[in-house]
């Protein structure tokens, strides 16, 4: 069994539409199709992590309506732990509006996170040990910042690997970004954390530089369809991303962190947990949905293989 990991994020319904191209500010667009699936950041990369392998925990909260209750049912088929799936009594399960363009693949997302952005002081009591004993913390951006400060703070005092996903891209202390191990943006997010615009791997290399300057050891770069860049650990490179056909990029990002902290937690170098969180974002992207898409071990170990020969 491969070391412990605690996933403290956000759920939220994921409300998709795919249409011929995104609305432009005030236009309306015919859409193709619809479905609610499970989603928001937090809750894609525990569904990746936990499906490639890991031993992992979620920590995330619903409301008390339908896409809580489509939350834990999801969480129960998928053998889940939901014992720090935390219900609010008064605020509504998180949503995300999200419009797909049926050609390009790209997407746009309005993201309202509600319960997941209202851990309190009796949560965070009742999270305390569960993330004290954990030995990797992931985290993104879609949860109230003090909780997230107090999660960081608990993980560092025990020593607890701690791996930020700053997504989506949000303003931050200087000294939470001190705290980090691992931080893992995608172009966007590391031009509004670094303002290094990143477009290839020269870039990346600048942007990962100010991040080490910042005090944080270990950066992982995600640029898409490029791959991603890394700097850290046992060294740095562009690891490229699987050319595959794209049906949805959506949770593309969650895919790559859940399967990057799974291969830390097996006691993989950075560079090779790099190309387990490709391999696992690539087969993702293959499948329409976020949390629903996520690879299971065996198709990655396949995918990893099948590479390995050509
Ligand atoms: O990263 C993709 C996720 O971001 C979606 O599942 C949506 O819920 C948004 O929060
Ligand atoms: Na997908």
């Amino acid at each position: 069994m491969g070391k412990k990991v605690v996933v403290f994020g956000s759920y939220v319904a994921d409300l998709t539409g795919t249409g011929e191209h995104l609305p432009r500010p005030a236009e309306t667009v015919f859409g193709e199709t619809f479905r609610i699936g499970p989603g928001g950041k937090g809750s894609n990369q525990a569904v990746a992590a936990h499906r490639a392998g890991a031993d992992l925990r979620l920590i995330t909260k619903v409301g008390k309506d339908v896409f809580g209750d489509l939350a834990l049912a999801f969480y129960e088929k998928e053998r889940m732990d939901t014992q720090f799936v935390l219900v609010d009594e008064e605020a509504a399960t998180g949503v995300a509006l999200i419009c797909v363009d049926e050609k390009t693949k790209q997407n746009q997302i309005l993201v309202v996170p509600s319960a997941c952005t209202r851990f309190g002081d009796r949560d965070l009591r009742q999270i305390e040990d569960i993330i004290r004993n954990a030995d990797i913390l992931l985290l993104q951006f879609e949860i109230n910042m003090d909780a997230l400060e107090k999660a960081v703070d608990i993980a560092k005092e025990h020593e607890v690997l701690i791996v930020l996903n700053p997504a989506p891209a949000r303003e931050v202390s200087r000294e939470l970004l001190s705290k980090i191990d691992i931080i893992t943006p995608n172009e966007m997010e590391a031009k509004a954390l670094t303002g290094v615009e990143v477009t290839n791997e020269e870039s990346a290399l600048q942007a990962a530089q100010v991040f080490h300057r910042m005090g944080i050891p270990s950066v992982v770069i995600t640029m898409g369809e490029k791959g991603a860049f890394y700097s850290g650990g046992s060294g740095q490179g562009m690891i490229p991303a699987r050319l595959v056909k794209a049906v949805d990029t959506t949770g593309a990002g969650d895919a790559f962190n859940g399967g990057l902290v799974t291969a830390l937690s097996e006691g993989k170098e950075l560079e090779e947990a790099v190309r387990f969180g490709n391999t696992t974002a690539s087969l993702s992207v293959q499948k329409f949905g976020t949390a629903p898409s996520m690879p299971y071990r065996r198709e990655i170990d396949r995918e990893e293989a099948a590479a390995d020969l050509r």
